[in-house]
């Protein structure tokens, strides 16, 4: 990064944002095209900064989240098993902690195909999933949660309010991260949150994309990569504080967030402890994210390298997961059909359809006989996961490429 480094205003405190990585030119990460349509799509600057004033990580470009949003939106947390585990715990953690009053009231926030709030809904609990998305809001419906299919912000809040009344708990996971302007979610939050109710969100965590170079977990959709130094300033300007935080081993490395409204309640211990953790990782320091963006570019060149080789010696690759945060490695790396002739992944919805921008092929997984050699790992975060189901192909010879948190080669 030059020394005249470009900055911008920041989405939350009006600081300087000053940029620190360029990922270059990308395609809307979820947007899964049709093998006819050769329009190229709309296409962004993917440049990331952080702030100076809030240390708030972000995008310097905003993609508007109509386009991101939409009705065939193509992603469903369902399609993890472990997720599904995941968000049962987190669902049955609400209901015991902080489902309290007579008549609880639980909304959620990009509630997706509803699998949290299933196991609410499951147990009587009142409860709206709030959620613009179509496709995986049917799937909710299905399984019995309440749905407003909608954005959430002020207009939607008030609305909620005159209606089903004050929430005890407002969860998001891997939502508000999404959200460029969470000063309009906020001011909902706030026109909408019972006095001694709390906000719980989980997102992808800043310490673990540093610790891990995981700079995919950076796309169209992941505006912001928060960390509790960052959540505990933002707290405060929306009349709220950070009570709790816990580090959770899902999607490569979360934090979950608990805020209440500020005087409410007492901090627990472990927010000092994060805070104390993320300082000495450098979060506040310029210079940590510049050692980043030079791991990222080194990473990149290391992931076409190996798979160049693998081309090169005949050995037959094949993408494992068309997750989002794939479009960021493959576009980033140039990666196409020449080096990663297909993708497959278990999303019917995204099946025979071209990757966004890399135009890669996606497919079913193929049967024992068309395996490919070597699967190069796009859904890393899901790893645990994969492995376990996956035992088979590596005792048939299979291999990994991995590119988290190094380029190996497993
Ligand atoms: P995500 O990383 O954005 O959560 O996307 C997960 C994608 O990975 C989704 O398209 C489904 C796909 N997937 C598989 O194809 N097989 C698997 O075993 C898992 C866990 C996910
Ligand atoms: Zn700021």
């Amino acid at each position: 990064m030059s020394a005249a480094a470009a900055t911008s205003p920041c989405r939350i405190c009006g600081g300087s944002v000053r940029e620190f990585l360029d990922l270059g030119r990308q395609p809307l990460s979820d947007t899964f095209v049709d093998p006819e349509d050769t329009s190229g799509g709309f296409v962004y600057e993917l440049r990331v900064g952080r702030c100076g004033d809030c240390t708030m990580v972000q995008l310097v470009e905003e993609v508007p989240r109509e386009m991101m949003f939409t009705a065939d939106y193509p992603f469903f947390t369902a399609s993890s098993t472990r997720m599904v585990e995941h968000f049962t715990r987190t669902a049955q953690w609400l209901l015991d902690e902080h489902c309290c009053s007579e008549d609880p009231f639980v909304i959620e926030i990009g509630a997706n195909d509803g699998t949290m709030l299933a196991t609410i809904a499951g147990r009587g609990v009142r409860h709206l999933g709030v959620d613009p998305a179509g496709l995986p809001g049917e799937d909710a419906t299905e399984r019995g949660v309440v749905m407003l299919h909608d954005f959430f912000e002020t207009r939607t809040a008030e609305l909620i309010r005159t209606e089903h009344g004050l929430a005890d708990v407002i969860f998001a996971a891997n939502t508000l991260c999404h959200i460029p302007a969470l000063d309009d979610v906020f001011a909902g939050i706030d026109a909408v949150l019972a006095p001694h109710g709390v906000v719980v969100f989980e997102d992808p965590s800043l310490s673990d994309v540093l610790r891990l170079t995981s700079f995919d977990q950076i796309y169209d959709e992941h505006f912001y990569v928060f960390s509790a130094t960052s959540v505990a300033r933002a707290a405060r300007g929306w009349g709220l504080e950070l009570v709790d935080v816990a580090a959770l081993p899902v999607h490569g490395g979360e934090l979950r967030y608990t805020l209440a409204r500020s005087g409410t309640r007492e901090a627990t211990p472990a927010v000092a402890a994060v805070l104390e953790d993320e300082a000495a990782l450098g979060v506040d320091d310029p210079a940590t994210f510049d050692l980043f963006a030079e791991r990222v570019r080194r990473h990149r060149d290391e992931l076409v390298g190996e798979l160049t080789r693998l081309r090169e010696d005949g050995v037959r690759v094949a993408g494992y997961a068309a997750t989002a945060k794939s479009a960021t490695v493959l576009n980033y790396g140039g990666i196409g059909p020449e080096l990663l002739p297909a993708i497959h992944d278990t999303t019917p919805q995204k099946q025979h359809r071209l990757a966004p921008g890399s135009r890669i092929p996606v497919l079913p997984f193929p049967d024992e006989a068309d395996e490919p050699d070597v699967y190069l790992l796009l859904a890393w975060n899901h790893s645990e996961e994969i492995m376990a189901k996956e035992r088979a192909f590596a005792d048939r010879g299979g291999r990994w490429l991995v590119y988290v948190p190094e380029v190996r080669l497993i």
